[in-house]
């Protein structure tokens, strides 16, 4: 397939070129957008053949639901069966942006869409490309994030073309993703509502709107049993391929640690690197020394860390050794996707 790639300035929006993109989607076709996350890869969320072909390019088990996508408040209602006080609260403070919530379906959702559940997940983003985007579609687009299922989510078009080029109609090439982890998720559709997936809006938050805020277990814990309640966090995710292991102590001993098991493995002649931070980049010996951000710039360490773990994809890193962050605010989300994309393997010192 021959892959048309379109760039869209967010401040200048060329509504010939967006209408030709929802065009692709209306007709069952499949185009990959900016959002203020991450690039998401769309598809009409109501036309069960769409859902069918975003699994097959992407690689994605069928069981793994995807987030409907809306610009418009009230297109919300013909896809839930009941739009809660809580979705109303909090679509109030946090749409259009970074949040997903998971409500029970109505039967215009296809069960292809939500990977076989009764519910739903929704999110209005505030990325104005997306939004042009959503509405020139018909008002529903289901979108995954545009990566290669295994692959960290992409944060910028070239990631997109890497994975996706061939594989779908359109990219709309636009800015790089400003908050570059993918939206936080709440289930709404239980009787407590429970954080499945940490982002940009904070447990914190959630629970200043609605009070209780249950978390699942598994977002933090690598031996937790149970299983997740976002089939999509069960997979093993967002995984370089080198070996990636992070290590926690204080800043001192971290040091140390990672000073000796690089200069192991570099002895053994690997393609070694630390993944550090503004404050600890130059206390490294190893070859190759990314920094992340300032420890006290969560927005820049979110912003960041996808772009990194590519990066040591596309120099061959072979071991990976990563500084650990706080799990407080935002601090949440990134130890999620690190601890995933270290398969939970953690050095403590
Ligand atoms: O920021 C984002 O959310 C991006 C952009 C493109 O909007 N999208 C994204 O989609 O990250 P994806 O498919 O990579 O992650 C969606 C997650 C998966 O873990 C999936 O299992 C979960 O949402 N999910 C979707 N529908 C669900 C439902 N009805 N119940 C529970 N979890 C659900
Ligand atoms: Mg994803």
């Amino acid at each position: 397939m021959n892959t048309e790639i379109i760039h869209i300035d967010e401040e200048n929006i060329d509504t010939g070129l967006i209408e030709k993109a929802g065009d692709i989607i209306k007709r069952g076709g499949l185009v990959a957008f900016p959002t203020e996350t991450v690039y998401g890869l769309g598809g009409d969320a109501l036309n069960p053949d769409s859902s069918r072909k975003i699994y097959s390019a992407k690689g994605r088990p069928s069981d793994n639901p995807l987030i409907v996508h809306i610009a418009d408040l009230k297109d919300m209602d013909l896809i839930v069966r009941e739009v809660s006080k809580e979705a109303k609260i909090l679509a109030d403070r946090f749409w259009p942006g970074p949040l997903t919530m998971i409500l029970k379906k109505s039967d215009r959702v296809p069960y292809e869409t939500t990977g076989g559940l009764d519910t739903v997940a929704i999110r209005m983003p505030v990325h104005k490309t997306a939004a042009a985007f959503i509405k020139a579609s018909g008002g529903y687009v289901a979108a995954p994030s545009a990566n290669l299922s295994g692959k960290p989510s992409p944060t910028a078009a070239k990631y997109v073309i890497q994975d996706m080029d061939g594989r779908i109609d359109m990219i709309i090439d636009g800015s790089d993703a400003g908050i570059g982890l993918e939206s936080t998720i709440v289930d709404l559709s239980g009787d407590t509502p429970v954080l499945l997936r940490p982002g940009y809006i904070t447990i914190e938050q959630l629970r200043e709107a609605l009070g209780t805020v249950d978390i699942d277990k598994t977002i933090l814990d690598g031996d937790c049993k149970e299983r997740p309640k976002a089939p999509g966090m069960k997979y093993k995710h967002y995984a370089p391929k080198g070996d990636l292991k992070i290590v926690s102590g204080t800043q001192e001993n971290v040091i140390d640690k990672i000073n000796s098991l690089t200069t192991e493995a570099e002895t053994q002649g690997k393609n070694t690197c630390v993944i550090a931070t503004e404050e600890t980049c130059k206390s490294y010996k190893c070859a190759h020394v990314k920094s992340i951000g300032s420890r006290h710039d969560e927005e820049t360490i979110a912003h960041r860390l996808y772009t990194i773990l590519r990066e040591c994809d596309d120099e061959d890193m072979e071991v990976i050794y990563s500084e650990s962050f706080d799990t407080s605010g935002m601090g949440q989300a990134i130890m999620n996707r690190l601890l995933k994309a270290a398969g939970h393997q953690i050095i403590e010192v």
